[in-house]
């Protein structure tokens, strides 16, 4: 693809929970960029036209990160070191780094002593975010202090305009001037803007067309824009040598199906829908564990797959796997596995098909805009995630059809009572859990013992970090009286108020 020719960054990820953003903010700006793990220094090195250190929560004392920098420093291309990946900085070329006199974590005020270079045009004081036990007490020899702080002597240097370092966080949203920030530095660095995501479709297309060639390609569509995006540039690059199926497992959340199939026909593609229910519910028959339901999912998913290439020929299978998929599953090597979403990790070892992934690169913002010039309606574009599993990690523990039915039903007025009110663009999801807790409650005149139902609606710009929606009593009332009184087997409905970390957004 096109990114290979394009200027670069390597974000190098020492281990802080925003190195994702940080590559967002860059690619805001019209810059390409990517995330390394430290020991792929050299590669990063290497590709990049400018690296940036992220932070991370190792002390600068341990010092295994040092040749990470001194890599970066040996080909003198432009740093950017931020929080952990500045202080590494400031040790690595000669300053000090020590016990911070006053640790600062959460809104710091700082103050400006050179507004210019990576702090052009800020004021004299602003508000940003630090987390740091440990500070760089005195600069590298020869450097520029370009702003302190009271637990942050040199809260920002500079040497020869080529290196810089900043103990704050201009990633994150609560950091005053922080997109300025990375701004002033990419320019500083002479990168050029030169990342259109919504210009790549050839490049998209053709990378498609050279890698089936003459052969036949499988695409599974979920319903969602991921997939929906994907096989719309596999239909594109192929034409009838695409086979467009979606897999009726059972657990998709009402309407999804048919909604899937319109979308696509008014696209120009023929989506064949192969119900295989039978076949999920089977195999999932007794199964508890989340992991394995996940395991078993994608076990079953691959081996349809698999049928359904053999008798069309197919070799290749198109997929919407996107970047964060690709890291939070563990896709590059040596990741940590979180969960195994079915899209990625999920498939079996020896799985039939070669896999082509046009959108493994991006973000999904940059998704919704590829779609958008393909012309997919916004209702799919900015429609929330569905997992893979669907409504079977939505029913805790063993699932039944009836169970499954009953998540069907809550999911559904979840969803009507926040769409009714307008807020689903601003919620990254809101669904229902069937639980396994049971609750006494009154219906009718009768006491009964049912089923507790729990509600999550939560805010979130990429899925690894989320926060609950703090969401109007009227909206939570309302859910919770439709469910109560619209599903028989329900007595109870609970609102679930955990952040992620260190809850996830799924309950399985
Ligand atoms: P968690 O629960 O890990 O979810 O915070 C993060 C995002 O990923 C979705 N998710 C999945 N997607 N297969 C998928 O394709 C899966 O097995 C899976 N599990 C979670 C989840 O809905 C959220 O958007």
């Amino acid at each position: 693809m096109r990114e290979e020719a394009i200027a670069k960054v390597a974000v190098i990820d020492l281990g802080g929970q925003y190195a994702h953003l940080i590559a967002r903010r860059i690619r805001e700006q019209g810059v390409y960029a990517e995330l390394y793990y430290p020991w792929e220094a050299d590669e990063a090195v290497s590709e990049s036209s400018a690296i940036v250190l992220s932070g991370g929560p190792s002390s600068v004392w341990e010092s295994r990160h040092d040749t990470v920098v001194e890599k970066a420093l040996a080909l003198d291309k432009p740093i950017l070191g931020i929080c952990y990946g500045h202080q590494l900085l400031a040790k690595v070329l000669g300053g000090t780094v020590g016990p911070s006199p006053s640790p600062e974590f959460g809104p710091t005020l700082v103050e400006v002593l050179r507004a210019e270079s990576i702090l052009q045009g800020f004021p004299s004081r602003i508000k940003v975010w630090m987390s740091h036990n440990d500070a760089v007490l005195e600069p590298p020899e020869a450097s520029k202090v370009l702003a302190r702080s009271e637990g942050s002597p040199v809260a920002a240097f500079s040497l020869n305009d080529r290196i810089f370092g900043v103990q704050w966080h201009p990633e994150v949203h609560h950091s005053e001037l922080g997109i300025e920030l990375i701004d002033n530095w990419l320019r500083i660095a002479k990168i050029p803007r030169e990342w259109r995501p919504g210009d790549l479709i050839q490049d998209l297309i053709d990378y498609v067309r050279g890698t089936v060639g003459d052969s036949i390609a499988l695409s599974a569509v979920s319903g969602g824009v991921d997939s929906t995006v994907a096989t719309v540039i596999a239909h594109r690059a192929l034409g009838d040598r695409l086979h467009a199926v979606i897999i009726d497992h059972g657990f998709h959340p009402a309407g999804e199906v048919k909604r899937a199939v319109k979308v696509l026909r008014e696209l120009g593609i023929n989506l064949k829908v192969i119900d295989a229910s039978g076949d999920f519910y089977a195999a999932l028959e007794g199964v508890e564990d989340p992991e394995e339901k996940r395991r078993v999912f994608g076990g079953v998913y691959a081996r349809i797959l698999e049928r359904e290439a053999k008798q069309v020929g197919a070799e290749y299978l198109i997929q919407g796997t996107i970047y964060p998929d690709v890291i939070e599953s563990g896709g590059r090597k040596g990741a940590d596995k979180i969960k195994s979403h079915h899209n990625v990790a999920g498939l079996p070892k020896r799985f039939g098909l070669r896999l082509v992934e046009p959108l493994r690169l991006f973000y999904k913002d940059e998704v919704r805009v590829i779609g958008e010039k393909l012309g997919i309606p916004e209702e799919v574009l900015y429609k929330q995630p569905v997992p893979g599993p669907a409504l079977a990690i939505r029913v805790e523990g063993r699932i039944t059809p009836e169970l499954v039915e009953i998540a069907r039903k809550a999911n559904r007025i979840v969803a009507e009572e926040v769409e009714k009110r307008g807020l689903a663009r601003q919620l990254w999801q809101y669904f229902a859990v069937v639980t396994r807790s049971r609750a006494t409650g009154v219906k009718g005149d009768k006491r009964a013992y049912g089923i507790v139902i729990a509600v999550r609606i939560v805010e979130s710009r990429d899925a690894m970090t989320a926060n609950p929606y703090r969401a109007e009593w009227g909206l939570l009332e309302a859910i919770a009286s439709r469910i109560t009184s619209e599903i028989p087997e329900a007595t109870r409905v609970v609102y679930d108020i955990t952040s992620k970390p260190p809850g996830t957004i799924e309950w399985e």
